[in-house]
């Protein structure tokens, strides 16, 4: 991550390796460019460029000896009426990406039309946009040309608004990419025990509390479904327990909140095997676990106010002569018991545990994040978290925080007349439901491990996760999505 500063001069007077500014669909010359011998030499270049304007397009211009700077980039916004916090994280983006391997020192204009957003919420995003574009995962890649940029300047004023907002950007982006690099890992090497290690790490560099249970300690408590999933595979399983407790705050009780996520370090679908192109990218069926993780780890540096618990379930589904089988019946931790069909529907035996586990330290509500149907991003393709819960209120708030980090949500109703569809003639409850509405019925299920006295939210992240092409914001690979959502509703305005 370049290291980032806050300099009042303008575009045209500023020194750097390369100067970004940027430029509306339809505009003449860039926005918020003085009239200078700049402005001219750009406005000609977009003209002879054929230069649009349109989002991500890149123009570049080399200057003639005796200018402040050698290379000055423009960057398309897009539509004007169109223009949004996410439209600065997308050009900022773009320009990184033009410049990182070039340029040591960026300095860069802040995307602006008019008078909308307010500035600090614009470098916030234009950190994002720097950051999380130039992410890359090259753990192992033999031959890589490093980024040479070590240092961007945002042309604004140094004010402690501004400074916040560069801090809080640096470590929303820092959060994303450590649950992004998590994601990516091999699932060879992204073990349930990696995972501990990791949280061991996040643990001892934040000043977090670590409670891991192993299989034995597990088996004590009665977590028959998260140990059944666990049984063909070698890799014994983990429940990680990170705290984050806030700073003392005279006379008030901080709200507690947990988040469970589910840490399926490969899904290969046990004995009801996947075909081997939905096996492709089950290394990332961890990525809420993921998400956690990084999401704790950002806890001490925004000072948050709330007490978090960050709960990871960690296994491995496979296939062996001693894994769990269709036809099973497994008895969960809190007691009941639940039919198995499909050894492919693991992750909501897991997260089943993993929320009785939560709602035994009593908090104020529970989210859940999980990759845990495809039939999620059948309904809402690739971008979009499904949200569902019976609590009205915790499921806006949720909508709410992601409408300001630009991650996409959407709500999906947990109908009434679906929950029957996991009533069992051989067991309490069954863990899947018919062909249709999965993930409705995957969400019911969890909802009856839940339990209607705390509030809590299912966020269903299977779709977005993951990219399997590069996207403006994230290269192939774990996205860290939702970390930042999770970030600013823990702490909104940070
Ligand atoms: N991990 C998968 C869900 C998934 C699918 C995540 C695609 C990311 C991309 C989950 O464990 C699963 O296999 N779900 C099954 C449930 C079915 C057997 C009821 C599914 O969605 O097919
Ligand atoms: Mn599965
Ligand atoms: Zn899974």
């Amino acid at each position: 991550m370049p290291e980032f500063a806050l300099s009042a001069k303008e575009a045209h007077q500023i020194r750097a390796d390369a100067v970004v500014v940027f430029c509306c669909k339809g505009d003449r010359h860039p926005a918020g460019l003085p009239a200078s011998a700049l402005r001219t030499s750009l406005a000609r270049a977009m003209k002879e460029d054929q230069f649009t304007g349109k989002e991500g397009e890149c123009l570049l211009w080399h200057a003639p000896d005796g200018m402040p700077a050698s290379r000055y980039l423009v960057v398309g916004l897009g539509p004007a009426d169109e223009f949004d916090l996410e439209s600065v994280r997308r050009a900022l983006a773009s320009a990184t990406r033009k410049l990182q391997s070039t340029a040591r020192h960026m300095a860069t204009a802040l995307p602006a039309v008019g008078r909308r957003l307010n500035s600090a919420a614009r470098i916030g995003a234009a950190v994002e946009g720097v950051c999380l574009g130039g992410h890359r995962w090259t753990a192992w890649i033999s031959k890589t040309t490093k980024a040479r940029l070590a240092k961007v300047t945002m042309l604004a004023s140094s004010t402690a608004a501004h400074r916040t907002a560069v801090e809080q950007g640096r470590i929303y982006s820092a959060a994303t990419i450590l649950a992004r690099d998590l994601t990516s890992e091999a699932p060879s090497t992204m073990t349930p025990q990696a995972m501990e290690r990791e949280a061991r790490r996040v643990a001892r560099e934040t000043g977090l509390k670590l409670t891991v249970l192993d299989e034995a300690r597990m088996k004590k408590m009665g977590m028959g479904c998260l140990l059944g999933v666990s049984r063909g595979s070698k890799e014994p399983a983990r429940l990680l327990h990170l705290v984050y407790k806030p700073r003392r705050q005279r006379g008030t009780t901080p709200k507690r909140v947990a988040l469970v996520g589910k840490g399926v370090t490969f899904d290969s679908g046990g004995l009801s095997l996947k075909p081997s192109p939905s096996m492709e990218i089950m290394k990332s069926d961890m990525a809420g676990s993921a998400a956690v993780l990084g999401a704790m780890s950002a806890l001490k540096a925004l000072d948050c106010p709330v007490e978090v618990h960050g709960i990871m379930a960690m296994v491995e589904n496979m296939p062996s002569g001693t894994a769990y089988k269709p036809g099973d019946i497994l008895k969960s931790m809190s007691g009941r018991t639940v039919e198995v069909l499909n050894t492919d529907a693991e992750g909501r035996l897991v997260l089943a545990d993993a929320l009785e586990y939560a709602r035994r330290l009593k908090p104020d509500c529970i989210v859940d994040l999980a990759t845990l149907t495809g039939a999620v991003v059948v309904a809402l393709g690739t971008l979009c978290t499904g949200v569902m819960g019976y609590d009205q209120k915790l499921v806006d708030e949720l909508l709410a925080a992601a409408r300001t980090t630009g991650e996409k949500f959407w709500p999906l109703p947990l109908i009434k007349e679906y929950r029957k569809l996991l009533d069992s003639k051989v067991a309490d409850i069954k863990h899947i439901g018919s062909r249709w509405g999965g993930s409705l019925t995957a969400g019911h299920f969890l909802g009856e491990f839940a339990g209607r006295d705390i509030p809590w939210v299912h966020l269903d992240i299977a779709g977005p996760s993951f990219a399997e092409q590069d996207q403006p914001l994230a290269r192939v690979g774990g996205t860290g999505h939702p970390v930042r959502t999770l970030l600013s509703w823990l702490h909104p305005g940070s």
